[in-house]
């Protein structure tokens, strides 16, 4: 028996990691920069054994169908080759994020698994190998490896596509992003399906990429000079951008909902008041809020007067995966 348990936060993009060119290795088609956050994780155990006759995968307690436990499995199957152990494996994960949302769980949940088979297995992988096997499992994962700005260089192959942190001299933590819960029911289109979607139909999509390679400059200039307006503008339109493409795409799709709309002018209200804060959102409708950690009780409350029915949650920089003390798997 072969056991390992990690830990991994998830983290929101400030620039927006959208469209493959290689599905199976998932090598991305532009680099990406994001945030590492402390309020969501997931906690994930893993057992390999020659006495499993299969892959096992329970999420939340619940023993997941065939169709969620492949996409679990075709991860294991890549961790077995690397290690040379062939086992089947239990896998027992907690998602402390509600799951395929749009909050990041497939960050925060591959990035956990990849963790605790590092450990399991005995791979021994330095970060950068463990950023490289999570991002086979999902993309955004590789970039919750670390800790705080993280950017996920998009490379050109297995080798050379992989997340690294940002030196930022800890200004991640002057800042804090408020979660707008709009709803955290999975969504209909996943970050997968949504972005193929778009690669292959939307008209806007080479504008996207010329505008995400722009973006990063920018960004890694804002955090370079600590300029908390530079990157709130940068992360505010990259995802306008982002966004733009789904109605470009055929058939058209957006995650926006009224809701998601009602929360974007409140914060071009709040801005226009004076206050400093700017929005992101990801596959899903629900809206982040970038602010400045000495605005952000001020900010969450009058959110929370805008939008009284919806849970809000505060989070401030988070860390990378942690390896957790291994109990046998449940
Ligand atoms: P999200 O916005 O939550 O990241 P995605 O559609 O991008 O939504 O990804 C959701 C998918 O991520 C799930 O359907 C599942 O395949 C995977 N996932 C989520 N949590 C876990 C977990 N704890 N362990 C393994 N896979 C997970
Ligand atoms: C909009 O990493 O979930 O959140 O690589 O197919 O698993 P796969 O996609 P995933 O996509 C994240 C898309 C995004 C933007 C981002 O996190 O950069």
């Amino acid at each position: 028996m072969h056991n390992g348990k990690a830990r991994a936060f998830t983290n929101i993009a400030l620039i927006k990691y959208w469209g493959k060119k290689d599905q199976q290795l998932i090598l991305p088609m532009n680099s990406s920069l994001s945030l590492t956050l402390d309020a969501f994780y997931t906690e994930t155990s893993v057992s390999f054994s020659k006495d499993y006759t299969q892959d096992l995968f329970y999420l939340d307690g619940e023993l997941q169908d065939e169709k969620a436990t492949q996409k679990v499995s075709r991860f294991l199957q890549l961790a077995r080759e690397q290690a040379g152990i062939f086992e089947h494996a239990l896998v027992y994960s907690q998602n402390f994020v509600p799951t395929a949302a749009g909050l990041a769980s497939s960050a925060s949940g591959l990035a956990a698994l990849a963790g605790a088979c590092n450990d399991a297995l005995g791979l021994n992988l330095s970060t950068t190998e463990l950023s490289r096997l999570a991002r086979k499992g999902s993309g955004s994962a590789c970039r919750s490896i670390y800790g705080g700005f993280v950017e996920w260089k998009k490379g050109h192959s297995d080798q050379s596509s992989y997340a690294l942190p940002m030196a930022s001299n800890h200004w991640e933590d002057d800042l804090a992003m408020i979660f707008i819960l709009i709803n955290d029911k999975a969504k209909k289109v996943s970050s997968r399906n949504g972005m193929q979607q778009t690669v292959e139909t939307s008209l806007y999509y080479d504008d996207w990429l010329k505008a995400a390679d722009a973006d990063i400059k920018k960004a890694q200039e804002a955090i370079e000079n600590h300029d908390f307006h530079a990157l709130g503008q940068v992360t505010e339109t990259n995802c306008l951008k982002m966004h733009a493409t789904t109605l470009a795409a055929s058939p058209p799709f957006t995650y926006w909902t009224p809701d998601s709309l009602k929360a974007m002018n409140k914060v071009y209200a709040m801005r226009d008041a004076g206050q400093d804060c700017y929005f992101t959102m990801d596959a899903g409708p629900n809206v982040k809020v970038l602010c400045q950690k000495k605005d952000s009780q001020k900010i969450y409350e009058e959110l929370q007067k805008e939008f009284p029915e919806q849970q809000l949650v505060m989070a401030y920089a988070g860390k990378g995966v942690e390896s957790l003390e291994t109990e046998v798997a449940k």
